[in-house]
């Protein structure tokens, strides 16, 4: 699939089938996908949980309002980020830049990040849209629908996955063979209204 076909092709899918399964070669080539987005100094602060036990995901569901995507999916996924990952050995981010790179952007990334909070959870949530719809067109191209959600109780789906200290959930996305398509789109603003030139 093009890749404009699979940007008009997603939606955001409640209704799956719950006997589809997914095989591993493509839970896998949509992951590897989504690993090659971009990051801000390519700090990667993406750490992904795959709820794979049913249990689980039915008390995310409860979580969740009883949003059926969760149970009813091949795949749930809880994207988090690490918040200090900027700090965590960001030698490994630059690991391929010759050594004249490195020396130039450790020290740039220690400056920009260190004691600035909001910009470090800023970031971390931008990488996590960003990996998002990475997953979500991947997921379209190989015939699967998604639908992300952050309609659920954070701090019980952090208890749940055992979130650890100085991490956030960004949200969940639901991958699986639809059901039922989504209802039409609900309403996108013009182009004109949301593109100024130079300044609003
Ligand atoms: C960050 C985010 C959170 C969302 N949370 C939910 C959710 O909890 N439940 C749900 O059914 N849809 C959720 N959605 C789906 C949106 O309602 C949907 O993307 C939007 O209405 C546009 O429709 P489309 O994705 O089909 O184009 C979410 C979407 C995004 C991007």
């Amino acid at each position: 699939m093009k890749v404009f076909q699979a940007i008009e092709q997603r939606r955001a899918v409640k209704h799956y089938q719950v006997e589809s399964e997914m095989p591993a070669e493509d839970f896998n080539k949509i992951m590897q996908a989504a690993i090659l987005s971009p990051t801000s100094y390519n700090i990667q602060h993406w750490r992904f949980i795959r709820v794979t036990d049913q249990a689980q995901r039915y008390q995310i569901k409860e979580a969740a309002w009883g949003q059926e995507q969760i149970t009813d999916a091949c795949e749930l996924l809880v994207l988090c980020a690490d918040v200090n990952a900027w700090n965590d050995r960001p030698e490994r981010y630059v690991a391929n830049s010759p050594s004249a790179t490195q020396s130039i952007l450790l020290p740039m990334m220690k400056a920009f990040y260190e004691g600035k909070e909001q910009i470090q959870r800023d970031e971390a949530m931008r990488s996590c849209g960003i990996v998002a719809q990475t997953i979500m067109l991947a997921a379209k191209s190989l015939d699967y629908d998604t639908c992300p959600m952050v309609g659920f109780d954070t701090e019980e789906v952090a208890r749940l996955i055992h979130l650890p200290k100085g991490h956030v959930i960004a949200m969940m996305i639901a991958i699986g063979k639809a059901k039922q398509a989504a209802h039409p789109r609900g309403g996108q603003l013009s182009l004109e209204e949301v593109l100024s030139e130079n300044h609003f």
